[in-house]
């Protein structure tokens, strides 16, 4: 079992691989500042209780502790200009438009496969779907790092930008 939380500095940042340098990085280093910034929010899937620390431990994840993060993922605000969306869509909406921008969502290498990521996907949807209600954002965005997680979000329902074909949207309404 799992949990979701806000991340903070009682996580073991260092101890988080996914196997793509950058992300850990970002994760290590600049994920807080950024969160005690307000700049975005990051939030961690965490083993839920000791009992599951000790499930991961007898599964073969000897790493794993209490403070260990599982995946995690940042969303933030951020406005995007419409011509980079298709014509059909953009037609739509005013020139520059408010959206939420999933800015990196990633699981550790060894539980990669296992649905830790679509569960981290659907709960960015569901905090991004509600702070749309609460204050306007027309879309979901997201910069996928390479092909393959631009597969893994169109199997979402992302569409890629038609310019940019590694950034994706998402509509909310
Ligand atoms: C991309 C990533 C987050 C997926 O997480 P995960 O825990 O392996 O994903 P899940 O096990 O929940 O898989 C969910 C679905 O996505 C699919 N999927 C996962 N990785 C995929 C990929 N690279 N390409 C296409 N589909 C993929 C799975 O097959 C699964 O589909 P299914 O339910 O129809 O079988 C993870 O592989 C990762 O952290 N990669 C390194 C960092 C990265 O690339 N992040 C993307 C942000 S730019």
């Amino acid at each position: 079992m799992i949990r979701l939380e806000p991340l903070t500095g009682r996580h073991d940042r260092k101890g988080f691989d996914c196997g793509a340098h950058a992300l850990n990085a970002w994760l290590q280093r600049t994920a807080l500042q950024h969160q005690r910034k307000g700049i975005s929010r990051t939030f961690v899937a965490v083993p839920n209780d000791a009992h599951s620390v000790a499930e991961y431990r007898c599964g073969g994840y000897q790493g794993v502790s209490a403070s260990s993060i599982l995946g995690f993922y940042a969303l933030a605000s951020a406005f995007v200009l419409v011509e980079d969306m298709p014509a059909e869509v953009a037609r739509r909406y005013p020139r520059q438009i408010p959206v939420t921008r999933l800015g990196r969502l990633a699981t550790r290498v060894d539980l990669q496969g296992q649905g830790l990521g679509r569960l981290l996907l659907a709960d960015a949807l569901n905090r991004a779907r509600g702070a749309a209600h609460a204050v306007g954002s027309a879309c979901i965005f997201v910069d996928a790092k390479d092909e393959a997680a631009s597969r893994f979000y169109q199997g979402f329902g992302f569409r890629p930008c038609s310019a940019q074909p590694l950034k994706l949207y998402l509509p909310m309404w």
